[in-house]
């Protein structure tokens, strides 16, 4: 069995954190009902992951497969496979849970279906809060992390951050904490670069992870108007077959050299090890800046229907033209207690 070596980071509070980790988000159909077909393949997944030397895997409350989580690692440890703290877990909180109390309970309820009992790291997944029925509740996210940094305090967490939040939020979110934010995950990949808030968080030690690192580029996320590159980019292959590495690999690497943090997501086993084999090579200077070229600050993850919430981190853009936002989007019950426990 091929092993794999991922290399760690120290965060701001010391704390080390793998540079790659697996994400877990199975995604909707086009009825927004979640992809429960592939959870078997997750599961096998979660436990070839473990066993070749993954030591981070992303979750959310939203993702609904903290039970499954749970139950792969609690068997890898008592098979002595690895140890608890062998292991890097980051959960997040809905936006239904952005009260201060709520917070905290959100992350007890995330340790039960886990099956924890600590979680390494946890987010608070969007800056907007809504209620399970859509309403915006307009919770200052300055609540949501007094809530969070109580479960760290409780010893329920051993760090706190944030997902989506832009520079703005960030500095307001400094200015008015008592504990900084370990992390900030955002959309970043080859069309996505976001230089000034990844200067922003790199100059504050706050370290980015980037969610979809692929972006864009896998056939399944591609619009009529999405930019290059694609897989078959002829660019990126010349630069992947120069380092004897695959188009993937490439994209990776070329993150990590930005000093971020990628949670790639696949359910396949061969793509675990190609994914994770980006240490053993250096991209040089004029491949980066020929990569750095497919920058055009494309967004493959643009949730216009939730532009109107107070706190949506992203400029109001591509709204679609006489479309209200979908209510089945705002209610999303998904993202709901009630059909995940
Ligand atoms: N904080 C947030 O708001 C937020 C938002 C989105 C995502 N996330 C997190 O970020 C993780 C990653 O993002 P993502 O799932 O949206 O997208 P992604 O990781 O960029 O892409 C996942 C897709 O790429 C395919 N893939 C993976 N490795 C490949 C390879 N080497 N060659 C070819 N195809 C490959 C996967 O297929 P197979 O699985 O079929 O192999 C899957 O279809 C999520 O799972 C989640 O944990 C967070």
């Amino acid at each position: 069995m091929t092993k794999v070596n991922i290399p760690t980071v120290k965060l701001n509070n010391g704390l080390e954190m793998p540079v790659l980790g697996l994400g877990t988000w199975l995604g909707v159909d086009d009825k927004l009902q979640f992809l429960t077909a592939d959870i078997p393949k997750l599961v096998e997944a979660l436990s070839y992951a473990i066993d070749i030397g993954y030591k981070y895997l992303d979750t959310a409350h939203l993702y609904r497969v903290e039970p499954e989580i749970g139950q792969v690692l609690n068997k890898k440890i008592r098979e002595g496979v690895i140890k608890r703290e062998d292991v890097f877990i980051t959960t997040k909180i809905w936006q239904h849970n952005h009260r201060e109390s709520d917070a905290i309970q959100s992350v007890k309820d995330s340790l039960r279906r886990l099956n924890l009992d600590y979680v390494d790291q946890v987010l608070i997944h969007w800056p907007m809060s809504f209620t399970p029925e859509g309403v915006d509740e307009k919770i200052d996210y300055l609540e949501t992390w007094r809530g969070l940094e109580k479960v760290l305090e409780m010893g329920l967490v051993k760090s706190i951050g944030v997902s989506n939040f832009n520079v703005d939020q960030l500095k307001r979110l400094l200015a008015n904490c008592r504990v900084p934010p370990v992390v900030n995950q955002v959309e970043i990949n080859l069309t996505l670069g976001q230089k000034e808030l990844v200067d922003f968080c790199q100059s504050n030690k706050i370290q980015v992870v980037a969610y979809s690192p692929f972006g864009a580029m896998m056939p399944f996320r591609q619009l009529p108007d999405s930019p290059e590159p694609k897989l078959n980019n002829p660019t990126m292959l010349a630069i992947a077959k120069k380092y004897g590495k695959t188009v993937t690999q490439i994209t990776l690497r070329y993150l990590y050299q930005r000093n971020i943090i990628s949670i790639p997501k696949t359910i396949t086993k061969s793509r675990l090890v190609e994914n994770a084999s980006i240490f053993d090579f250096n991209l040089d200077a004029d491949d980066v800046a020929v990569i750095a070229k497919f920058d055009v600050g494309y967004r493959s993850i643009l949730p216009v229907f939730w532009q109107d919430l107070e706190n949506y981190p992203f400029p109001n853009e591509r709204r679609p033209e006489k479309e209200d936002p979908p209510l089945c989007y705002r209610i999303w019950k998904n993202g709901a207690n009630a059909d995940i426990d």
